[in-house]
């Protein structure tokens, strides 16, 4: 097929050449924003008289016949076009010959898939804040089953305090709040129009910009061509909230992993999300889990990528840019694959609260507790502490914990010590206690699911 440019060459371009610069076989899934474009363009054309009104009813009518032609699978992509933005307007001159020719009029392919891949990563965030709040829903109905369900809280993963695994959902329903956020901040700030920025000077005919952007659903136009045409920053910004949203499905998912392995048994994964050995025949392997895990690398050099890309190109566009696409899309397709499969997962595992309560009796987890109980009786902490410590260590030693410690040996350490210890130190007490804003009590734990319900309904 002879190239749109071919008037300045004298030689085709070599078969490989065509092949490594063509970018259609990865934009091409671009071709509904490319045709919302291209008419919202036309018609712009057309209201500013530099076109005929009649060319551009054609070309919007021919364009809307070629979108139902793909989205019916009827007309195929020419995988040897340049890219998606070649392939269209060739389809539209096939149709409707030299009418066709009249759309690139004030515009350039720069400012074309600038325009295409905001718009299309506009609809992608959508759906990946869908998605987020899917997840979040999960988290909200296991924090709600399980927010009196004792656990052991960690820090450096050796047993704490104790917490509820209720309060423990919400701790990433917290995080996941966050993304959905930061996604809306980032698509508010691409939400300019670049098109009409042109090749990357503006143009000599009067457009109207403003018009194509209203029409489009941005809130203006980007304010300078040159950066009009070569901003990518929101690939950046929307690579940066997507390796976040990974980073927390991660820590999610190695805290699946953990749980559900013997050691700890604190949550049983369903069998339709989990899979077997090929020679083990006891294993129930967190495959999904794992690979949730193991993706966040792929969407953490995504980002690497893009900023990568970026940092030598000089103004305006350079070919370079045609990198930015393969890596924004993985990057919102594994998240959007990862967050797909962690739902289910979730909502469909057992929690298996008798072993959660287990590990956290009996692990010295109530010791600040105990320290508390002294300064409540007018102690300074550091001397409670101590005291405390001591009684650990004691416990170690004879094989016992600070639940069986006899009164006689509690009197040993301290005076202050009294018979309501035991009371001070058991499990449901030291959570019951936990009042303070954000702690694990339940009423606080309720506190933060009403929290995240409201951010739901609000966002
Ligand atoms: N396929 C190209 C890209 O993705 C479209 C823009 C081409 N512009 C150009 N001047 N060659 O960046």
């Amino acid at each position: 097929m002879e190239k749109m440019w071919a008037g300045r060459f004298a030689k085709e371009l070599d078969a490989a050449a065509n092949d490594f610069n063509s970018s259609i076989r990865f934009d091409s899934k671009m071709f509904r924003e490319d045709i919302r474009g291209s008419m919202a363009h036309a018609a712009m054309l057309g209201a500013k008289g530099i076109i005929p009104t009649t060319s551009s009813e054609k070309i919007i009518e021919t364009l809307g016949e070629i979108l139902a032609d793909l989205e019916e699978g009827t007309l195929d992509f020419d995988m040897n076009a340049e890219d998606i933005h070649m392939f269209i307007e060739a389809e539209l001159t096939k149709r409707i010959g030299d009418i066709g020719k009249q759309l690139h009029t004030a515009r350039s392919r720069n400012d074309q898939v600038a325009l295409d891949l905001k718009m299309y990563m506009k609809t992608r965030t959508d759906e990946v804040i869908a998605l987020v709040k899917e997840l979040m829903e999960a988290l909200l109905m296991l924090a709600k089953e399980h927010k009196g369900v004792i656990m052991p809280g960690y820090t450096h993963l050796q047993r704490a305090q104790p917490v509820t695994f209720g309060h423990h959902m919400m701790a990433y329903a917290m995080m996941f709040s966050r993304d959905i956020v930061r996604l809306k901040n980032a698509k508010a700030l691409m939400n300019t129009s670049p098109l009409g920025s042109c090749a990357l000077a503006g143009t000599t005919y009067d457009t109207d910009r403003d018009m194509v952007a209203a029409e489009l659903g941005f809130d203006g136009v980007a304010l300078n061509s040159l950066d009009g045409v070569s901003d990518r920053d929101y690939c950046v910004e929307l690579s940066s909230c997507f390796a976040i949203i990974m980073m927390h499905l991660s820590r999610l998912c190695e805290e699946i992993i953990m749980w559900s392995s013997w050691e700890f048994k604190f949550i049983d994964l369903d069998d339709s999300y989990s899979t077997g050995s090929s020679i083990m025949p006891q294993k129930k392997n967190p495959d999904m889990a794992e690979l949730i895990r193991g993706k966040t690398g792929r969407v953490y050099g995504d980002l690497m990528g893009i900023l990568t890309v970026l940092k030598g190109i000089p103004l305006a566009y350079n070919k370079d840019m045609q990198e930015d696409k393969e890596s924004i899309f993985d990057s919102v397709e594994t998240v959007s694959a990862c967050l797909s499969i962690a739902t289910p997962m979730l909502a469909t595992m057992r929690v298996n609260k008798e072993n959660m309560y287990r590990a956290a009796s009996g692990g010295f987890i109530n010791a600040t507790d105990c320290a508390d109980y002294l300064v409540k009786k007018g102690m300074p902490f550091r001397t409670a502490y101590k005291i405390v410590g001591q009684s650990v260590a004691m416990c170690i030693a004879e094989k016992t914990t600070l639940e069986e410690l006899p009164l006689e040996k509690y009197k040993e350490m301290s005076e202050l010590f009294d018979e309501d210890i035991y009371e001070a130190i058991n499990l449901e007490t030291c959570v019951a206690k936990r009042i303070s804003k954000g702690g694990t009590n339940v009423a606080s734990v309720e506190m933060q699911i009403e929290y995240i319900e409201s951010f739901l309904k609000n966002s």
